[in-house]
């Protein structure tokens, strides 16, 4: 079963109503696709100790890894304060994105009509650190 990407953005959207931000009032969600065509999620979880905060997108790349997923076709990012607003993956989780992105993987953002965008990492991150694999 394939997922599309409006789905992939209603399952960011609704996983977001789980996000707890009582101290930025930002909630997000991410969706995520992996090679083995499952949806990953995750939101925000904010800490009273303010940099132990983690990002939806980081939670939803945690799921597929432990899930034993590798590689990420697509991830939908969306968040905002009381409605949806533009939001883009913050700088630290276009380089965890990065690590599981190849050339093909989709970064899923809605525009500001509430379209979705899509992007490729290269756009996102130009020229992203990568460290070899081991054996690789
Ligand atoms: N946030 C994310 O979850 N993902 C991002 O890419 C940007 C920021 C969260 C972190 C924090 O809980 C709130 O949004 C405001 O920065």
């Amino acid at each position: 079963m394939t997922v599309s990407d409006r789905e992939l953005v209603d399952a960011a959207i609704a996983v977001r109503g789980n996000a707890y931000a009582p101290f930025s009032g930002y909630r997000v969600g991410a969706a995520l696709l992996d090679e083995q065509g499952r949806v990953h999620l995750g939101c925000n979880v904010e800490n009273s100790s303010f940099p132990c905060a983690s990002c939806a997108e980081a939670g939803a790349i945690s799921a597929m890894v432990a899930a034993g997923g590798q590689r990420i076709v697509a991830i939908a990012a969306v968040g905002g304060r009381r409605g949806l607003e533009d939001c883009t993956p913050c700088g630290n989780c276009r380089q965890r994105i990065s690590e599981f992105a190849d050339d093909a993987t989709r970064v899923l953002l809605r525009d500001g009509d509430g379209g979705i965008r899509s992007h490729a990492i290269e756009q996102l991150l130009p020229g992203s650190f990568r460290l070899r694999r081991d054996g690789g």
